[in-house]
């Protein structure tokens, strides 16, 4: 199938892409390169033997989409659907810049649909996020659980599976996949893409990165104080790479369906702060000095998820542990210093 990426230079937009290469799908890339690189190209040509067609465009710019579009339309071509990823995802920065995040997320998200649809292309895969929980009630959290959001980042998410559920509504004949990540990390163990993100990193990962890299003196744990085994913040981290072909077989449904269909992207397993820490310093050989901080404000006590749905309908689970998120993720820097 042709797939149109949106934010396919980004973390896992690349890995999706080498993916959806490697499975022998024709992948079409646009972003506006304003947190990745374009010479993640030429790391997906190596990784795959594919250079993907890519467009510099800013999903705030109808005509940049438009322009895509019409160049596959001149040739008698289409999508057959679109992965959307591109949209800013800092939690931090979107409560000091709400408008800014509410703008591009939400009207570029709404421009990509319209002309999705002036091109009668109607399918597409989302981006969402576990952020759409909030503080659940109880864990592992499935698909059907409440939903609550706290920071305007969040708030955006949620806003865009409401956008996309109702387009279902109105026209029977998109189809609309939503798939919610927990918390991604790693990289592929080439070391040649993975997670670079500009300046002080906001997740766990990129910051005992720069730690254990001697780029930052030393970790901040938020809060020891939560209730959870060590006192410290558990989460659902899965690897990048299964994240990628969560997408992958996620495609299937999205072309085969029409409605909207949601999905938690997880291992099902919880690891705290400390867990991530300890196996990293033990599987890299290297130390990543913390110190117990407060806890960070909006920071929930546990998030994991229940991906029983995704492996019966999607046939998918993720395979990676622990121990190799670590790795993957130190090897990337090492790789690329
Ligand atoms: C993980 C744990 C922190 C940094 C966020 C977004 C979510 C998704 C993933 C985009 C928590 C602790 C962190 C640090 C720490 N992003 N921590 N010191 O907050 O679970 O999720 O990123 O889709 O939408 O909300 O991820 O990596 O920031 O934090 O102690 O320097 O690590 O308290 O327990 P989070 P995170």
């Amino acid at each position: 199938m042709r797939i149109l990426v949106s934010g396919g230079t980004g973390f896992i937009g690349s890995h999706t892409t080498v993916e959806l290469i490697k499975s022998g799908h024709e992948v079409v890339i646009f972003d506006n390169l304003s947190n990745s690189k374009i010479d993640v190209l030429d790391s997906i040509q190596t990784l795959t033997g594919v250079k993907p067609k890519f467009f510099k465009a800013d999903m705030l710019n109808k005509d940049d989409l438009k322009q895509i579009f019409e160049e596959y339309k001149k040739e008698n071509k289409n999508f057959d659907a679109v992965i959307h990823f591109a949209g800013l995802k800092a939690v931090g920065e979107s409560v000091a810049k709400p408008v800014m995040y509410y703008k591009n997320n939400i009207a570029g998200t709404l421009n990509l649909i319209e002309v999705m649809n002036e091109y009668n292309c109607k399918k597409i895969i989302f981006s969402s996020s576990a952020t759409v929980y909030g503080s659940p009630k109880s864990v592992p959290i499935s698909e059907d659980f409440e939903l609550h959001t706290t920071n305007p980042y969040g708030n955006t998410k949620l806003m865009q599976e409401n956008i996309l559920s109702d387009i279902t509504v109105a026209d029977k004949e998109w189809s609309v996949v939503l798939l919610r990540y927990f918390n991604p990390i790693g990289a592929h163990e080439s070391g040649l893409i993975g997670e670079d993100p500009n300046g002080i990193p906001n997740n766990l990962m990129p910051y005992i990165v720069k730690v254990a890299d001697k780029k930052i003196e030393i970790l901040g744990v938020f809060g020891d104080d939560y209730d959870t085994p060590d006192g410290t913040g558990v989460r659902d981290y899965i690897h990048v790479v299964d994240l990628a072909r969560g997408h992958v077989c996620a495609l299937n449904k999205v072309v085969n369906s029409t409605g909207v269909n949601i999905y938690n992207l997880g291992t099902g397993k919880g690891y705290s702060v400390l867990d991530v820490v300890k196996t990293f310093e033990k599987v890299n050989n290297v130390p990543v000095p913390y110190v117990i901080k407060g806890r960070r404000p909006g920071d929930i006590a546990e998030c994991y998820a229940n991906p029983a749905k995704a492996k019966e309908e999607l046939n998918w689970e993720a395979e990676f542990d622990l121990e190799r998120m670590c790795k993957d993720a130190w090897n990337y820097v090492k790789t690329n210093k």
